[in-house]
């Protein structure tokens, strides 16, 4: 069988280890791989590299993805649908795996309904796709932010100060959620639970006035106050219609030294949560992911994407981008909402 992989939408540590298993897999079973390279951009242009033992030698540890990736939707267009058929076609794949989040996968569902033989892997850090308990890439970003905690800790005790921590995570409170809860930190805001200000400026002054004399508030890119909204970095959308989120951390932090009147710092994590090497869970779950996508597509389940429940990897359809994310487990929010202050 000759099948096609691609990586699409934002990059995330364990990318590598799913063209791994697949390549490997493949191999094994005497079947070939064909990397499509730059996510659909690769389809549409007819980007391709065939994939061997080779190619994946070494690269279980990398971060980011050896055939890259982009945020192209081929369904802007019709001439770039038309591409994109015409080089499935001319490369006579029988499968295509695309590993993504919801617009790759979103794309890949839209391909599947039309007849196309498309499986899915789920990746990104935000661990906002329906279907599945977990993204890979999720553990290593929320490990990055929670040793960035950490780190923020021993420099705001010593000035007295408080930190607040902006992690990425789109409109959900994941990523703020575990690493603030594996953190420590004194104040978690998520896309989830708008905040209001007074109520952090109280659970911060309590805290202050017990004789603790530094915080640490974690704040996710996509968080907002009651009555507010999201704050973006510039205006305009991608070409799925996401904006860019970022800087609610910097308005979070003003406020804070104003009204409480403690010195006040922000750190913008940005996309060091998304580089590096992946940690041992996302590279063993990446791995699970791609042998079971190979399987899926040695089966024809196509329409279908593999998943996580509990500690079994299952396959599930792919997901619809109308049904919505994947938002916070709000018990879990209840857990760290116990260690604030
Ligand atoms: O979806 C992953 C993610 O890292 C989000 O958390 C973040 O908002 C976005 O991608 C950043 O995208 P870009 O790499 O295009 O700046």
């Amino acid at each position: 069988m000759k099948i096609g992989v691609l990586t699409g939408g934002g990059d995330c540590p364990g990318l590598n280890a799913v063209i791994r298993a697949v390549v490997k897999k493949a191999e094994k079973q005497g079947d070939s791989v064909l990397g499509i390279k730059n996510g659909w951009a690769g389809l549409i242009n007819g980007l391709v590299e065939p994939l061997t033992d080779f190619s994946v030698t070494g690269i279980l540890p990398r971060g980011g993805t050896i055939l890259g990736t982009s945020r192209t939707n081929p369904f802007k267009n019709q001439e770039s649908l038309q591409k994109c058929l015409v080089n499935f076609k001319r490369y006579a794949l029988e499968a295509l795996i695309a590993i993504g989040g919801e617009d790759t996968l979103g794309v890949a569902k839209r391909f599947a309904d039309e007849g196309l033989p498309v499986v899915g892997c789920p990746k990104t850090i935000d661990n906002d796709l329906p279907g599945t308990d977990q993204t890979f890439g999720f553990d290593t970003a929320a490990n990055i932010a929670m040793e960035a905690i950490d780190r923020l800790h021993s420099t705001a005790e010593s000035h007295h100060r408080i930190m607040v921590v902006e992690v990425m995570g789109r409109e959900s409170g994941w990523i703020a959620t575990i690493a603030g809860l594996a953190g420590g930190a004194d104040y978690i805001c998520v896309p989830e639970r708008p905040y209001e200000i007074d109520e952090v400026v109280a659970v911060l002054k309590r805290r202050h006035e017990r004789g603790k004399g530094f915080s640490i508030v974690v704040v996710a890119e996509g968080a907002f106050p009651k009555g507010g909204k999201p704050v973006t970095q510039e205006a305009g959308v991608d070409e799925f219609g996401h904006v860019r989120l970022g800087g609610v951390g910097t308005l979070l932090a003003r406020e804070l030294e104003h009204k409480l009147g403690v010195e006040t710092r922000v750190t913008i994590l940005g996309h060091i949560q998304r580089g590096g090497s992946p940690t041992a869970y996302d590279r063993v779950l990446a791995t699970r992911y791609g042998l079971r996508a190979f399987d899926l597509a040695k089966e024809k389940k196509f329409g279908r994407m593999v998943a996580l429940r509990g500690s079994e990897i299952i396959d599930v359809p792919l997901p619809d981008p109308e049904v919505g994310k994947r938002t916070l487990d709000m018990a879990l929010y209840s857990d760290a909402e116990v260690f604030f202050g």
